[in-house]
């Protein structure tokens, strides 16, 4: 390739790159498969490498990061980044509303006209300037003092949504000269749990919320290290223009989503201050099912050539205000620290608050989950905290306020025995657990009640009332009890009569064939939901097979991990919950399996991997379809495996499998092969 190819083929491929970028990060529809894309990738970035002085200023490669750096440089803002008024209910809007009508002349009488607002979501993230030059990316920096902030290009760089370049759909003005835009880098909710939930499992400190873990990613000193933090940018504001200007606030976004930008969809135009407060409390609905966190709504006017009019004052201007929602992190009191036994015997200790009203929730308890995030946080009986709400989340304490701490206030330790029936508690990984198994009533109240639920033996009128009724009869001691019951025993119980008696006994003889995975699922396995009960029912066909397999024996499934595999190990080890099983087996429950091909599978021995694209079903289902004839599935490409599904954009898994040799079939080919069996 000549030198002038290169030069063409690095700007055709770094063009559509960032075609499919925007597709992806901003649009969320993906053009291309992440197979397609990494060649793509991978090209420009070989290419880029042979002729480094090729490399364009804004290419998608240096989205990766690279090098560390030893700290930020300052750098000045195009213009002072302002903050704004906080207002925390409707009548210190109204109030604000009256002041912009004021201060425009606007007669307050009864024919009063009313100021049209844009209402748009308020980000809980970290307020960033992009500065763009003749529509390139040239530099980045946070907020700062608002006059001066840190010079964050490169990892700024590696947010997918900022664009690199300023797209040709959005207003040709803005593309020549300074464009300066105003956003707010976040790191989504789902993003934020599974970062803090790895630091947990690598012994690190957590982040205390997601605007702290977006800052702590921001600011990183190595690029690299923000571009696995999987950040988000949304764009409100443009800062400076050298020639772009637009009338509304409504036609400055548009421009921006035009350009490029991740725009929130949820802005709306208000005719005056109530629609503002119904915008508000609508947003407030909806704000725990946001992909991000948001702590309020931003009101702008939203003609732009009145803003000007209404001026600024120091720090904030008066065309704008927040209208924060309640905060979701309040302080409180520890009043004590209970310990609870859950149904699987696990030990959770609970701080009991004083009661704290947290965004419309009151909040007497917080879960702190186990002995070892006990230590982590320190909390102890006495000691003031900061607790959160976030969702529908159990609440939990964020921090304790070490400053506050009552003098003499003791470390907590979880109990040796168990709180409910004094047996001996063991520590498995980070729990601890009653080792009494069914025998103590803590775990068999809860087991009762899950064992009979709907979706597992679905035995109707035995709710979580009768559940204790029975128990505090001492008429059941395990599960398998229920089975010998007769109605003499229910006579005198609290609301049964003799039709419920009987309508109860018919209800708890006609559970006893339950379909295998329900009666799996219904054991209350610790980490056997629904989906995994299915899985080993699938699997076994038989409770036999399954009672007595190993724990490898189980991670063969695919969609089981060690975890899981360990603890349903666990379970049918026990030798209490083998003598449950054969009492129930003897009081006449017989769980029966879907109908599973008889006689010799057409897959069977095969060791499968499936890569690429499906037509015709997802892929767990045609994972599933294999291995119910007879194959094993694996996850990647080893000796081991004997056949290879390739679809649609496989990639290296296909390359691996033809260089060493391994059996590839097409989808249709796999559909006729499952199908002459069935
Ligand atoms: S407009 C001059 N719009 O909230 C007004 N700000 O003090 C410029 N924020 O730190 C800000 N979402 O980072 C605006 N849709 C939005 C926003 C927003 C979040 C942040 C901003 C600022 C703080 C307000």
């Amino acid at each position: 390739m000549t030198r002038e190819q290169a030069q063409k083929r690095i700007e055709a491929l770094a063009a559509e790159i960032r075609e499919h970028d925007h597709r992806y990060y901003v649009l969320d529809k993906p053009g291309i498969s992440d197979a397609a894309y990494d060649k793509l990738f991978r090209e420009l970035r070989d290419l880029e490498e042979a002729h480094p002085d090729l490399r364009p200023a804004d290419s998608p490669t240096l989205r990766v990061g690279g090098g560390l750096r030893e700290a930020f440089r300052k750098v000045r803002h195009t213009a002072p980044m302002r903050s704004l008024d906080s207002l925390m209910n409707a009548d210190e809007v109204r109030e604000f509303d009256g002041r912009i009508k004021k201060g425009l002349g606007l007669d307050e009488g009864l024919f009063a006209t009313e100021v049209e607002y844009r209402a748009e979501p308020k980000f809980d993230g970290l307020s960033i300037e992009l500065v763009y030059e003749d529509g390139v990316f040239v530099r980045g920096s946070t907020r700062g003092d608002g006059e001066h902030g840190e010079d964050v290009t490169e990892n700024l760089r590696t947010i997918r949504a900022v664009p690199l370049r300023l797209r040709e759909d959005g207003p040709a003005e803005g593309r020549r000269g300074v464009l300066a835009v105003r956003g707010e880098a976040l790191m989504p909710v789902a993003e934020f749990e599974a970062l803090n939930a790895r630091l947990i499992a690598a012994d690190e400190e957590p982040f205390a919320n997601a605007r702290n873990a977006a800052a702590g990613a921001v600011r990183q000193l190595d690029a690299a290290i923000t571009a696995s933090r999987k950040l988000d940018f949304y764009a409100y504001d443009v800062l400076h223009a050298d020639h772009a200007a637009f009338a509304t606030q409504g036609a400055l976004l548009d421009a921006l989503r035009a350009w490029g930008f991740h725009v929130d969809g949820g802005a709306r135009a208000c005719a005056g201050v109530d629609e503002v407060i119904t915008y508000h409390a609508a947003i407030g609905e909806k704000r725990d099912a946001l992909p991000y966190e948001i702590d309020g709504v931003v009101v702008k006017v939203e003609d732009r050539a009145t803003h000007a009019r209404l001026g600024l004052r120091s720090r904030s201007p008066r065309y704008a205000f927040a209208f924060k929602f309640p905060p979701r992190e309040e302080v409180t009191q520890v009043l004590d620290i209970v310990v609870q036994v859950g149904r699987t015997g696990k030990l959770t200790p609970v701080a009991q608050l004083k009661p704290v009203d947290v965004s419309g929730v009151t909040v007497s308890r917080a879960t702190l989950h186990n002995q070892d995030e006990l230590d982590r946080k320190d909390v102890r009986i006495g000691d003031t905290v900061r607790v959160r709400r976030a969702g529908d989340v159990i609440p939990e304490v964020v921090e304790v306020l070490l400053e506050k701490r009552p003098e003499g206030a003791a470390r907590f330790v979880l109990p040796e025995r168990c709180p409910v029936c004094d047996a001996a508690v063991e520590k498995e990984g980070a729990a601890h657990f009653c080792t009494n198994g069914l025998a103590c009533p803590a775990q068999l109240e809860r087991h009762l009640t899950h064992f009979t639920m709907r979706s597992a033996m679905d035995i109707v009128g035995l709710g979580e009332k009768t559940v204790k009724q029975l128990l505090e009869a001492k008429l059941v001691k395990d599960l398998a009890d229920l089975y010998h019951l007769t109605p003499i025993d229910l006579v005198g119980l609290e609301g049964f009569a003799e039709k419920s008696i009987d309508n109860l006994i018919a209800a708890i003889e006609g559970s006893k064939s339950p379909r295998l995975e329900r009666f799996l699922f219904a054991l209350g396995i610790e980490h056997v939901g629904e989906t995994v009960a299915r899985l080993l029912a699938d699997h076994f066909g038989a409770l036999d097979g399954l009672v007595n397999a190993t724990v490898d024996d189980l991670q063969e499934i695919h969609g089981i991990g060690p975890e899981v595999a360990e603890s349903v190990h666990h379970f049918f080890a026990s030798a209490r919950n083998r003598k449950v099983l054969e009492r129930l087996r003897a009081a006449g429950v017989r769980p029966v399996a879907e109908a599973r091909p008889s006689g010799p599978r057409p897959l069977d021995g095969e060791i499968m991997v499936f890569t690429g694209g499906l037509e015709s079903m997802p892929r767990p289902d045609a994972q599933r379809l294999a291995e119910r004839n007879g194959a094993k599935i694996a996850r990647g490409i080893s000796r081991k495996v004997t056949l290879v599904v390739a679809g649609p954009g496989a990639g290296s898994k296909r390359a691996d499998a033809e260089r060493l040799g391994i059996r590839i079939i097409d989808e249709a080919e796999f559909l006729r092969i499952t199908r002459s069996a069935e």
